[in-house]
């Protein structure tokens, strides 16, 4: 503003002995301010005309605005940007809470039944797998519901919490956007919590979020010291790129010590659903949502990070901190307070207790991590499912057992399937190599793919049906859910 000002003056001061073409040359000239030059370069972004790595780089962090104004102005706007993703996934899904109570997770929550992905209109999923990748793209069939998902606010992105995660920790709510997907297509919360080293305990969570309030109490005697201490780095708040103290945050009050701590996302070592944008893809259009991961039995992981593939979970832990909690932009970090760990006796002691996160029991599979042949007879629709998923429907070229991941990335090419789109300023394109999520357990992490875009198992089994040109028919699909139901 100061600037502005000063420009103003300058503009008349030389008109009077000057001619007036080259006063207005003049004042263009001295009139340049950086507030100006942020507003152009912000018009050139709405062509797309400037490519920057910087689009984090919020105005209000270098004093232009106030963090009043920008709370009015994202309130006011917030029941619009609600409106509008609530009609994409409308358009997508069929979000009716259809569940099958007879299959439950740990502790009692129905999985969602589906598929609840939308057929385009006069289609069925037979006479879609009768067409060629190109017949599908050429004729914009592929179902709505298989394209990329954009975050509720895609062009601001960042940390979205779940509405049962709020109800509990007020301090997770954003004046800006809430989490778009409705609940029965969520993990339960708070979700159980297994232990590789106490397995006699069973669940060991006592039915608790487990915060820096209770840890001590619930972990007191099963862990030793050491993973103490790991535990409560990960329930431990450190600032974050939208809950901190700085005029640029998205929590309505300051946070100065606090923000977020690994298990608000990661409750009790699994998933609460909250979601975020890929940290490391520019421009903001085209960077991807991503469904928080489970952390339970990445001791038997390799790769971490749907799109990253970084090598360890030590080396996770430091990435999460040092770039994903600042949405990989390295210059709000520093004005926010970035909390770099120390790795010998902090990184190392909290991925310590994250290799300590066990599956859920699978107690239909032998050691071998296939179907126990006593409780599975060759007639029922579980075992001919595993038939199929290890034969005709190639499912273990990619999740062989026992753990049902190659431990690699894998590219899925999807992007046969559709031309390139924006849907709520996303750029649905090609996605590239992503993660072999793990199937141990996965009736417990709905929704499910890197970005959450495939809401129940049902969903998934007629997603690669189609994506890998499998032609299954309607029986094959119900015995590969009824398969995937028991890993
Ligand atoms: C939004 C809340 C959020 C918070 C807070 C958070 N994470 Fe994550 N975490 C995610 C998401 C989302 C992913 C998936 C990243 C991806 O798909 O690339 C992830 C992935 C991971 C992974 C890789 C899992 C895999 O299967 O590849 C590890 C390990 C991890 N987080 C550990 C941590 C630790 C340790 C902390 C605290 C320092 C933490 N996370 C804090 C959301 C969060
Ligand atoms: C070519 C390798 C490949 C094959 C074959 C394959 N998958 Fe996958 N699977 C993947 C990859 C890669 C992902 C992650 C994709 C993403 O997130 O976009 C995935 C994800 C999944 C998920 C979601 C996991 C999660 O945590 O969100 C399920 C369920 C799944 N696959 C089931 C199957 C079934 C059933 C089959 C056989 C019909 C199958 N897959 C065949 C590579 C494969």
């Amino acid at each position: 503003m100061q600037t502005g000002n000063k420009g103003r003056i300058w503009r008349w001061l030389p008109s009077l002995v000057v001619p007036t073409s080259l006063v207005l040359l003049a004042a263009s000239y001295l009139t340049w301010s950086p507030s100006r030059a942020a507003d152009e370069k912000s018009k050139d972004k709405s062509k797309d005309a400037t490519p920057t790595s910087y689009d984090q780089v919020a105005p209000v962090l270098l004093g232009q605005g106030t963090f009043q104004d920008v709370m009015a102005k994202d309130k006011a706007d917030k029941p619009t940007v609600m409106a509008r993703q609530k009609k994409l996934l409308e358009e997508r899904y069929d979000l009716s809470p259809r569940v099958d109570k007879t299959v439950t997770m740990t502790r009692g929550k129905p999985i969602p039944v589906g598929p609840a992905a939308l057929l385009p209109k006069g289609m069925t999923w037979e006479t879609l797998a009768q067409m060629s990748p190109d017949e599908v793209r050429e004729k914009g069939l592929f179902p709505m519901g298989y394209l990329p998902l954009p975050h509720p606010k895609q062009l601001v992105g960042g940390m979205v919490f779940t509405q049962a995660q709020i109800k509990q920790l007020p301090r997770l709510q954003r004046f800006d956007v809430d989490f778009d997907l409705p609940d029965h297509f969520l993990p339960e919360f708070p979700p159980a919590m297994f232990l590789t080293t106490r397995k006699d305990l069973g669940d060991v969570s006592q039915g608790k979020l487990i915060t820096v309030e209770n840890f001590q109490q619930i972990f007191a005697g099963i862990l030793n010291s050491k993973d103490l201490e790991g535990m409560r780095l990960l329930v431990a708040q450190f600032p974050q790129q939208q809950f901190n103290a700085t005029a640029d945050r998205k929590a309505e009050q300051p946070l100065g010590m606090q923000g977020v701590a690994c298990f608000d996302c990661h409750v009790n070592g699994h998933t609460s659903g909250a979601t975020h944008l890929v940290g490391d893809i520019r421009p903001q259009s085209h960077r991807r949502r991503i469904d928080t991961t489970s952390l339970r039995g990445v001791n038997i992981q390799r790769l971490f990070g749907s799109q990253r593939a970084l090598k360890s979970v030590e080396d996770f832990t430091e990435f999460e901190q040092r770039a994903a909690y600042f949405d990989g932009d390295i210059l709000s970090a520093a004005a926010k307070g970035i909390n770099p760990l120390e790795r010998g006796s902090q990184v190392h002691f909290m991925a310590e207790v994250q290799e300590l996160l066990d599956f859920p029991p699978a107690p239909g599979l032998g050691v071998d991590g296939l179907l126990d042949p006593k409780k599975f007879g060759p007639d029922t629709l579980e075992m001919q499912g595993q038939k199929l998923f290890f034969g005709k429907a190639q499912c273990s070229t990619c999740h062989p057992a026992p753990f049902y991941t190659d431990n690699l990335m894998n590219d899925l090419k999807v992007e046969r399937f559709y031309k390139t789109q924006t849907h709520n300023d996303m750029v649905a394109t090609v996605q590239g190599p992503i993660k072999t999520f793990t199937l141990r357990g996965i009736k417990e992490s709905p929704p499910y793919l890197h970005d959450g875009r495939l809401p129940t198992l049902e969903d998934t089994v007629e997603f690669f049906s189609l994506v890998l040109e499998l032609k299954l028919d309607a029986h094959d699909k119900k015995a590969l859910v009824a398969f995937m139901r028991q890993l």
